[in-house]
């Protein structure tokens, strides 16, 4: 079995590759930090004595996704999670700068157009009964005020879910959206472009939850039996209802 997770340079995508490695899984790992890549890959086959293959490839860059598939040649991943996304800037709507607005839609919902595209079709080529995990969002069943441009890419993700699960019926391919609410990674920290300290602040007083919580969530998804299909997971801290609910001490 082989799990291709994008976005494992850090957070959830990182957490999610070393849950899948202890388990005894083959992974392909990708992201743009290429040190952090090499790292990774390094220190899951040293702990865990899986074979890992590590992609470099901007998944926003086309010719470079299908570069990247391609050097697999015939091994096709059984399980591929679309990881890699972000949030950029909080502001509203007639203040936002476009730069971010391409930025996340260029990765979040674009980039996981790309893989997701070709991942499925090597799967239906190589007669694989994949699965394919989505990481969504609270932030793709709710909006919340300066969400805007973030929120309307996680609700593209959620209405792509479930459309890929109509598509991919006939070849069997399993479909899963795991959404989570606020897990403390570099997502902050991306998002107010290296503040740490207005990133740190997000989590004041709350226990945020950790990338392990939804790398648990998501190999609990994939490990189910093979006529059992899990839709969809919206997860949350216990100090958190909703996208604007939080309980802090
Ligand atoms: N943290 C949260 O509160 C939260 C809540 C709900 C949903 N999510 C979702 O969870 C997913 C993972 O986020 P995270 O919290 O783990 O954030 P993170 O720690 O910032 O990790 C994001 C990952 O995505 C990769 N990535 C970003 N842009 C990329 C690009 N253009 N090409 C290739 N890889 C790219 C990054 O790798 P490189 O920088 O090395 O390329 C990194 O490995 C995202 O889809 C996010 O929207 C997060």
């Amino acid at each position: 079995m082989i799990v291709l997770v994008t976005g494992s340079t850090s957070g959830i995508g990182k957490a999610t590759a070393e849950k899948f490695a202890s388990e005894g899984y083959d992974l392909i790992i990708t992201g743009r930090r290429v040190e952090r890549l090499a790292a990774v890959q390094h220190a899951l086959q040293e702990r865990f004595k899986v074979k890992v293959t590590s992609l470099c490839f901007d998944i926003r860059n086309q010719p470079e996704v299908e570069a990247a598939i391609a050097s697999l040649g015939t091994v096709v991943p059984n399980l591929l999670v679309n990881n890699a996304g972000l949030a950029a800037g909080l502001s509203p709507l007639q203040e936002g700068r476009l730069d971010h607005w391409e930025r996340m839609i260029d990765t979040n919902l674009k980039g996981l157009l790309y893989m997701t595209r070709i991942v499925a079709n090597k799967m239906i080529d190589g007669g694989v009964r994949g699965h394919i995990i989505n990481i969504g969002s609270i932030a793709g069943k709710e909006v919340y005020a300066n969400g805007n441009v973030y929120c309307a890419t996680k609700h593209a993700v959620d209405a792509l879910t479930r459309g890929m699960r109509i598509d991919l019926l006939p070849h069997r391919i399993k479909v899963t959206s795991v959404s989570p609410g606020m897990v403390e990674t570099e997502f902050s920290i991306v998002r107010f472009d290296g503040d740490e300290a207005r990133a740190k602040k997000v989590y004041e007083g709350m226990q945020p939850l950790t990338g392990e919580d939804i790398a648990d969530a998501v190999y609990w998804a994939a490990s189910r039996p093979a006529h059992v299909n899990i839709s969809d997971i919206v997860i949350t801290p216990t100090d958190q209802a909703s996208a604007t609910n939080v309980l802090r001490s």
